[in-house]
């Protein structure tokens, strides 16, 4: 415990002894010194202070009779274990504040749930599977990024990010999306959410419509309210976005065309059509969300809106956090250069520029080929768990759920054919007692909620889809009967 700022006050007629004593009573009582804590020696001390050791040594006797500290032999002076229970009570809240967040900012996001130890069978949507990723081979690059003089760690980098990853996300997007860009019109972002903050930023004036997709993602739809747009959620059907819904007024609009989150639905080619002229003929912007598109399970291409998109309208939003982890926090945007300063400065202004190691290291390890071999990898491991997971829902489920059609991404999702919502939920907290993590459709609606489950495989345990899915079952047609 470093105790050099211990504030020694001395009162009356200089009695140093009482102010050291009062000194470390004080940072006992407010915690500063733990219980086991050792005290510094009276030497040490005494010379900080520019005190005698005598004076010291007198405090440290005082602290001893009162039972505050214990002396052990040769090895110092220590907090005792039971010194709170002879303090006052120290208060434990701290007074609530005055102050008072803006509106947006008085609801809370969903906490992260990656704390705790993991359901038995985990359905929770978005994980992807830890276990699958290379972490040793992830070390070496992240670790050579790391000797000195490597990026020049002493000196801020650019905002639109390293230029090597941008290379290889340009190719990355080229080879797997027909997404052409150049380096220069991506810009690298902390994941897919701060590309949508910089996009809003840069594109909303307060007050501005902004259409999302309902059910739709939350996290999105919560930041760009706390950008201070109008958010409108506008309906999903088997095409897609219903482009017909949107609000006149929308300046944006946000969409998930491969894979749409939660329900699974790919926008059909007429929607997304149908969605550039509109967005043409009302001279508004279109973020594509293409977040877990790499996980392609049929034959058919999914073309993505920006390939459409001859104009600059689409800005296309990828990540990494599914690809290869969400806490590496990287993501990126492909934007029209017509919008390249403004992302930049947006970008500058609020971070200055993503962490320049992991960059780099991604940058290295896609150039490596490491990036799509560990996709191949996974890829064949998420359309097993996603056949299994398919075929036990359509198998011993069909009864009550109907699957939301889909050929991408880490979830499926199923409406529950009773269209109650309020029994959906209360089956998603009752199977979680069992140890079955599952997400409702419910979850994910602003407006009035949609009755049915997203069940998530990327974190799935190989060959647990049927057993969890059984006692998932279990569940529900219990709760159908108390019905
Ligand atoms: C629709 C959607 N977009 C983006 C993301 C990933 O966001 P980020 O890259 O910020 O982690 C997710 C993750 O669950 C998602 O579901």
């Amino acid at each position: 415990v470093d105790l050099l700022d211990l504030p020694v006050r001395v009162e009356g007629r200089g009695d140093y002894t009482a102010g050291v004593y009062r000194a470390l009573r004080a940072a006992i009582a407010d915690g500063r010194l733990q219980p086991g804590d050792r005290l510094p020696p009276t030497r040490r001390l005494a010379t900080e202070l520019d005190l005698a050791r005598n004076t010291v040594a007198a405090a440290y006797d005082r602290l001893t009779a009162e039972g505050f500290v214990t002396g052990r032999a040769g090895a110092g002076t220590f907090v005792t274990a039971a010194v709170r229970s002879a303090l006052p009570a120290r208060p434990t809240r701290r007074a609530r504040g005055v102050l008072a967040p803006r509106r947006s900012w008085t609801a809370e996001p969903a906490t992260p749930r990656s704390t705790g130890t993991p359901p038995r069978h985990d359905f929770r949507v978005g994980v992807p599977d830890a276990g699958l990723f290379p972490f040793d081979q992830w070390r070496r690059y992240v670790a050579d990024q790391q000797r000195a003089g490597a990026g020049r760690p002493g000196s801020y980098a650019e905002p639109a990010g390293h230029p090597q990853l941008r290379e290889q996300i340009a190719r990355f997007i080229a080879a797997g999306r027909a997404v052409h860009a150049d380096p220069e019109d991506i810009l690298v972002t902390s994941g897919a959410q701060q590309a949508v903050d910089l996009i809003g930023r840069v594109l909303l004036d307060p007050g501005d419509v902004v259409a999302v997709e309902e059910p739709g993602y939350p996290p999105v739809r919560q930041l760009l309210a706390s950008l201070g747009a109008r958010v409108v959620g506008v309906p999903v059907d088997e095409s897609g976005l219903v482009v017909e819904s949107l609000p006149a007024a929308a300046r944006l609009v946000y969409t998930t065309p491969s894979h749409q989150f939660p329900l699974g639905t790919p926008m059909t080619l007429a929607r997304r059509t149908a969605l550039l002229a509109w967005a043409q003929a009302r001279d508004a912007a279109v973020i594509e969300d293409d977040y877990d598109s790499e996980f392609r399970f049929s034959d058919r291409p999914l073309e993505p809106l920006h390939v459409l998109d001859p104009v600059g309208r689409v800005l296309y939003v990828g990540t990494f956090a599914k690809t290869l982890l969400p806490s590496l926090r990287v993501g990126f945007v492909v934007a029209p250069p017509s919008l390249r300063s403004a992302l930049r400065a947006a970008k500058q202004l609020s971070v200055s520029h993503t962490p320049v190691a992991t960059e780099a290291a991604l940058g290295a390890f896609m150039a490596d080929g490491l990036l799509a071999r560990h996709l191949r990898a996974a890829r064949r491991a998420y359309r097993r768990r996603r056949a299994d997971v398919v075929r036990a829902l359509t198998a011993e489920l069909a009864d009550q759920l109907e699957l939301v059609p889909s050929s991408a991404g880490l979830h499926v999702s199923a409406r529950l054919r009773s269209g109650d919502a309020e029994r959906a939920e209360a089956v998603a907290a009752a199977a979680a007692e069992r140890s079955v993590a599952v997400d409702t459709i419910g979850q994910y609606c602003a407006g009035p909620a949609q009755a049915g489950f997203v069940f998530g495989y990327g974190a799935l345990r190989d060959g647990t889809a049927r057993e969890g899915l059984t006692r998932f079952r279990l569940v529900l047609t219990r709760s159908g009967r108390r019905r």
